[in-house]
């Protein structure tokens, strides 16, 4: 049985890239693995974050994520800065990470923008974090979007300039599980551009909280070209927002993208919009009710997101006992 391990930023409402690239792929694996999901409020400060919204979207991303079914009996559901090991271990990476790595980092030249000087410390050191959530408890398997696969292959190697300088084999390896048609969900407005929380346009995105009439606008005002449809994949090569539609169709109808566009193959976006908005509905609108009705009873998903971190604890407690041990702390008498 592998342990799984996998984080979301609570930085606003999950939208339909974190909901296709991540959290749909998490629900069958509580089945299969031990798993943990953690909302990781100390990554989301990484950024400015106004208090009072952070707290409330914090509560509303534990709402979403069991709206979607994760299930606190199958599952370690929790927040990140509950759980003190998250902040010691990284602290201890930040000494195993070098300069050399962070600085080829591409989300931290992204997220940073033009003025470098200014963003924060923490933003810089984001994935050493990210490395600690994981090995706190020698996760193996991460499942994540496409956009993190960067920041996976650089917790493997801090793990194992761990081993390496302390003569151990204490860390495992971490596998990336990036699946499915929509591991990278574009913005509507933009084809080039990932599907963002944190976009400061809304139209750029369909939340997990949008009624039907939001989620209908805006595809209706989503970006397209003039042409229809063609009948292959490789003819959407140049085409990204087209590109795009066509694959939230296929992934929210659990098909192919080839299997949509032999179906639509001819159709301008008028009607090809239609038949999308309808699904996406479907599909969302059971969802953004369950959401709505958890989030009614705040102090049953407080509690609920406190035994989960508990059980954490009492997994990374052990693990991180053992790193101290290892790089020389003197024991707590
Ligand atoms: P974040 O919103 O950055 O906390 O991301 C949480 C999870 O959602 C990560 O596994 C991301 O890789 C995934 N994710 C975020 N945006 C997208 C997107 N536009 N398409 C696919 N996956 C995404
Ligand atoms: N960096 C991830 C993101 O923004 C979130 C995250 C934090 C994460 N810690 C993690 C994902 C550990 C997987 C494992 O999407």
């Amino acid at each position: 049985m592998h342990r799984v391990f996998s984080g979301i930023q609570p930085s606003g409402v999950p939208t339909l890239g974190n909901y296709l690239g991540a959290i749909r792929n998490w629900v069958p694996m509580q089945d299969r693995h031990d798993c943990l999901f953690c909302i990781v409020d100390l990554h989301a400060i990484t950024v400015w974050q106004e208090p009072a919204q952070l707290l409330a979207q914090t509560r509303e991303m534990a709402a979403t994520l069991l709206a979607c079914g994760l299930d606190p009996k199958r599952c370690v559901l929790f927040v990140q800065s509950h759980v003190t090991a998250h902040a010691e271990l990284a602290w201890i990476f930040n000494c195993v990470a070098r300069l050399g790595w962070l600085n080829r980092m591409t989300q931290f030249k992204d997220k940073a923008g033009k003025d470098r000087e200014a963003a924060s410390a923490g933003l810089y050191v984001y994935p050493n974090l990210m490395a600690a959530d994981i090995l706190a408890y020698k996760a193996t398997s991460v499942p994540v979007g496409d956009d993190q696969r960067q920041h996976l292959e650089l917790a493997n190697d801090i793990a194992q300039k761990f081993n390496h300088d302390y003569g151990t084999e204490f860390f495992p390896r971490i596998e990336p599980f990036i699946q499915g048609v929509a591991a990278r969900v574009m913005s509507l407005r933009d084809g080039t551009k990932k599907m963002s929380k944190s976009d400061p346009s809304d139209q750029s995105r369909i939340n997990l909280n949008d009624d039907t009439d939001t989620i209908a606008l805006k595809i209706r005002r989503a970006r397209t070209d003039a042409e229809p449809l063609p009948g292959h994949l490789a003819q959407l090569e140049s085409r990204p927002e087209a590109r795009n539609l066509v694959g939230i169709l296929a992934a929210v109808t659990g098909t192919l993208p080839e299997n949509v566009l032999r179906e639509h193959e001819g159709q301008g976006f008028g009607a090809f919009k239609e038949v999308l908005t309808e699904a996406l509905v479907a599909h969302l609108s059971p969802i953004r009710a369950e959401m709505l009705r958890l989030l009614q009873d705040a102090p049953a998903l407080d509690a609920a997101l406190r035994q989960g971190s508990e059980r954490a604890e009492a997994i990374a407690r052990p693990v991180l006992a053992e790193v101290k041990r290892l790089v020389g702390f003197l024991p707590r008498g």
